[in-house]
């Protein structure tokens, strides 16, 4: 729809609800709009690189899916997902845990259409109006953007350089809670992990709070080293609810992921996917298991990882040989992002204008807090830029910060 057409729906007299009324559209998708331009060095976006598409194993896991069952792959089915990739990642989530051997059953598992779904569906079944949800400082601006749909109240948990702080969930904070969105692994925006020590206290902290701590964890299998921390669901798999993705370890673009929960959630959480998708397209869900059936993971992750610490440690070095002293970084051990804090006087928005001006994007900060932002930070992203272009833009960012000090 182009701009004409939008001014004539909205010359409309069409009453709107007021939820609709308060939606506002994700900085970072109209961001993107303005970065896709060739000449422009993006930092934006948390796409996963193209050239970590398994491609060709696609296609062939297609052509057999469409020569051997292509009935069931086109046909409608149930809502809680292909059994035999629930039944995979059931199995993929248990064996030996923190606390003993972990069994993940199968059906505590509902396939979703991405985990952005699960964050949707959660809303809907947790949250009403007003309630508090609790939520890190700063958080996925997409898990931001499904929640308020169901107009919470956003509390704020207090975070450091080592993720969330679990002493901060006192009982004042946490009064009339219906959920704690954490992320333990390379958080979005931050980058941080979770030190084990606070997961057990979180987990701990979950085996008795009257609502649910949801772990949202799509980069876990991106730690550069290939030394995974436990998962929190391994430490308390009964209070945990866990969601998983293909997004970074297969395909965005098939849009399937995964929330573990104990069934009475589960149940509803079916209940209210029922009403607003029926299932996860069984065609992808299908591919998306032949693909991982056999143990593909094991050999196609450690390529993304090589990938991935390679880019950041060229950002890391271009971050220290140009940006300006009072300028602060991170320096993660996994994922796709560095979480910059640039002098308090800088607001990010403004220097976003210039750096576009200058062909360089990033993500400022300030939407990924959920009440009080902090105004001089902002998040980068590497794994869709090569090294020498990732040079190139920092070069120029650290100029624009420089000439603001
Ligand atoms: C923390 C987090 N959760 C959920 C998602 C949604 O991922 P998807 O719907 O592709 O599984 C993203 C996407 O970037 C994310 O960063």
């Amino acid at each position: 729809m182009d701009q004409s057409d939008l001014t004539k729906v909205s010359a409309r007299s069409w009453q709107l609800s007021e939820r609709a009324r308060k939606l506002t559209s994700s900085a970072i998708r109209e961001i993107l709009k303005v970065t896709e331009r060739p000449e422009v060095i993006s930092f934006t976006g948390g796409l996963p690189a193209p050239s970590t598409f398994p491609t060709e194993r696609m296609r062939a896991a297609s052509d057999r899916i469409l020569r051997d069952a292509p009935a069931a792959a086109l046909q409608y089915s149930a809502t809680e997902g292909y059994l035999p990739l629930r039944e995979w990642i059931a199995a993929r989530h248990s064996g030996p845990g923190a606390h003993g051997n972990v069994r993940i059953r199968p059906t505590q598992v509902l396939i979703t259409t991405g985990s952005q779904q699960a964050l949707d569906l959660l809303g809907k079944v947790l949250v009403c109006p007003q309630s508090p949800v609790l939520v890190e400082t700063p958080t996925y601006l997409g898990a931001l953007q499904s929640f308020s749909l169901y107009e919470p109240r956003y509390v704020q948990v207090p975070t450091d350089d080592a993720g969330l702080i679990p002493s901060a969930l006192t009982p004042d904070l946490t009064a009339g809670a219906r959920l704690l969105y954490a992320q333990p692994n390379f958080q979005n925006p931050t980058g941080r992990r979770l030190a084990v020590e606070r997961r057990r206290a979180l987990a701990a902290f979950a085996q008795q709070a009257p609502f649910p701590v949801i772990e949202d964890d799509p980069y876990g299998a991106l730690d550069y080293r290939g030394e995974p921390l436990p998962t929190m669901l391994s430490m308390a798999p009964d209070h945990i609810v866990h969601l998983g993705s293909f997004s970074k370890v297969l395909a965005p673009g098939l849009r399937v992921g995964y929330i573990i929960a104990p069934e009475e959630l589960h149940f509803k959480l079916v209940q209210a996917k029922q009403a607003t998708d029926l299932h996860t397209p069984s065609f992808t869900q299908r591919i998306v298991h032949e693909v991982v059936k056999d143990g593909f993971l094991d050999t196609h992750v450690p390529t993304i990882r090589a990938l991935y610490r390679d880019q950041c440690a060229a950002m890391l070095a271009a971050l220290a040989r140009y940006m300006p002293e009072g300028v602060t970084w991170n320096e993660p051990e996994g994922g796709m992002f560095v979480w910059v804090q640039v002098p308090a006087a800088i607001d990010t928005m403004r220097l976003l204008e210039e750096a576009i001006a200058q062909h360089v994007a990033f993500v400022p900060g300030a939407p990924f807090f959920a009440n009080e932002a902090q105004h001089n930070t902002l998040r980068l992203s590497f794994v869709t830029v090569p090294p020498e272009k990732i040079d190139a833009g920092i070069a120029k960012l650290a100029a624009l910060v420089r000439a603001r000090i």
